[in-house]
């Protein structure tokens, strides 16, 4: 997404030191970041530390006009589009709930018309307390959204509901905060991933799909506000903030997962690379090297797998559906025999030729393969950016009607 100004307000509690990691998630993804600390703040986290990772002065006093042309406490609130506060304190939550403003944070959230999102971090009992859940409820109240905390090992040697969110979710639900929500009311299902077919107990053949064009899709898909599952194939990628995950690792896997799913979607993107053939008679143990023939050769018999993209083309009724195809060569003209086969709504086409996009790498480039045969080329992208655009694309498609 394109840069945007994040204040990452940070308070005293343990979880402090992981705001760097924080901040630099942020920096990664391109934003621009300006730290403020409550004065407790300063004895879990060097400022020292965040001022070099941000690149800006870090703010910390009320009354501290800092260098010259620094932005004073109104200015900073009028300067971010995001207020994000990690850790939330129970203490810092309260003083939210009523409107105190005795400390530089407190003064900035209470004079930002930005959206707030917090991410609380506490004592098991501090965070079950009625105090601090009545004041999470008035915080809600006035459109401050919460990110965690989860559940586990906290700090102080409790087990249970208190710990901070990990800095690549919280920066995830930023993104999602800062995101028109385009796609609200929409169910979408992607596919993601190779298959692996299995041989026997432990040898699958699969191939060299990674997984991160669908993923990306599903995670812009749900900073956009749609309801998302994620039927993923073979692959070990975590699943991205607000997406539901469905494991799916052989084509049959797939279709069953594609199939129970596909009737509350309202856009399905199938972007796994589902593999055309399976082993007709996979061995339920592992097959040793004294049970092959005396030739030593090894014959696997393999069978055609059903066709997904074609089977849900067939009953798609008012659903977008894209599919993908990855081509080594004439790409715009199997891209396009493949659409008119299977009667999709559009064909995102990769040339798996170029060594820079495609599989297993970051990048992508791509062509939009309509119906009516036009065709969209893209320049090489992150794959964020292409689930952007194609993302955009659908939305036409749906706004038209
Ligand atoms: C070692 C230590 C760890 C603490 N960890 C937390 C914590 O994780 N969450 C919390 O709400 N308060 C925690 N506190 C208490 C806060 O530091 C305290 O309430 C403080 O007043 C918060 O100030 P602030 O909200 O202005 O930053 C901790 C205190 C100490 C001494």
């Amino acid at each position: 997404m394109d840069s945007r100004r994040i204040l990452l307000a940070i308070t005293g509690g343990i979880a402090a030191y992981k705001a760097p990691e924080l901040l630099r998630a942020l920096r990664k993804r391109g934003h621009e970041v300006r730290c403020a600390l409550t004065p407790e703040a300063e004895r879990f986290v060097s400022p020292l530390v965040l001022q070099s990772l941000s690149g800006r002065t870090v703010r910390r006093d009320l009354f501290d006009a800092g260098e010259e042309g620094e932005i004073d406490h109104i200015g900073l609130a009028d300067w971010a589009e995001l207020v994000l506060v990690a850790p939330a304190t129970a203490n810092l939550m309260a003083k939210m709930a009523h409107g105190l403003a005795d400390d530089l944070v407190s003064t900035v959230l209470l004079a930002t018309r930005a959206p707030v999102l917090i991410a609380p971090a506490m004592n098991v009992h501090m965070w079950s307390h009625p105090a601090t859940q009545t004041n999470l409820a008035i915080l809600r109240s006035r459109g401050v959204d919460c990110i965690g905390p989860e559940a586990g090992e906290l700090a102080c040697g409790w087990e249970g509901l208190g710990r901070m969110s990990d800095p690549a979710t919280i920066a995830a639900a930023a993104e999602a905060r800062l995101t028109p929500k385009s796609l609200a009311g929409e169910r979408v299902l992607v596919t993601a991933g190779g298959t692996a077919e299995p041989i026997d107990r432990v040898r699958t053949i699969t191939n060299r799909s990674s997984g991160k064009m669908g993923f990306a899709i599903a995670a812009e898909a749900a900073r956009r506000g749609a309801e998302v599952v994620l039927v993923a194939g073979a692959t070990s990628l975590e699943t991205p903030w607000g997406v539901r995950r469905v494991d799916a690792p052989s084509a049959l896997a797939m279709r069953d997962a594609v199939l129970a799913e596909f009737e509350a979607a309202s856009i399905v993107i199938k972007a796994a690379a589902v593999a055309d053939f399976r082993p007709e008679a996979p061995s339920d143990r592992k097959l040793k090297k004294e049970d092959l023939p005396e030739s030593g050769r090894l014959q696997l018999e393999l069978v055609q797998n059903p066709d997904i993209l074609a089977e849900i083309c067939r009953i798609k009724g008012a659903r977008t559906v894209v599919g993908f195809a990855a081509e080594s060569h004439d790409v715009v003209a199997a891209a396009q025999r493949k659409l008119a086969r299977k009667g999709c709504d559009l064909i995102v086409a990769n040339d798996i030729s170029r060594e820079d996009s495609g599989f297993e790498v970051d990048r992508n480039a791509v062509l939009f393969v309509w119906p009516d045969q036009q065709v969209e080329e893209l320049p090489l992208l992150e794959k964020s950016g292409v689930a952007a655009q194609l993302l955009d694309r659908i939305e036409k498609l749906r706004a038209k009607r």
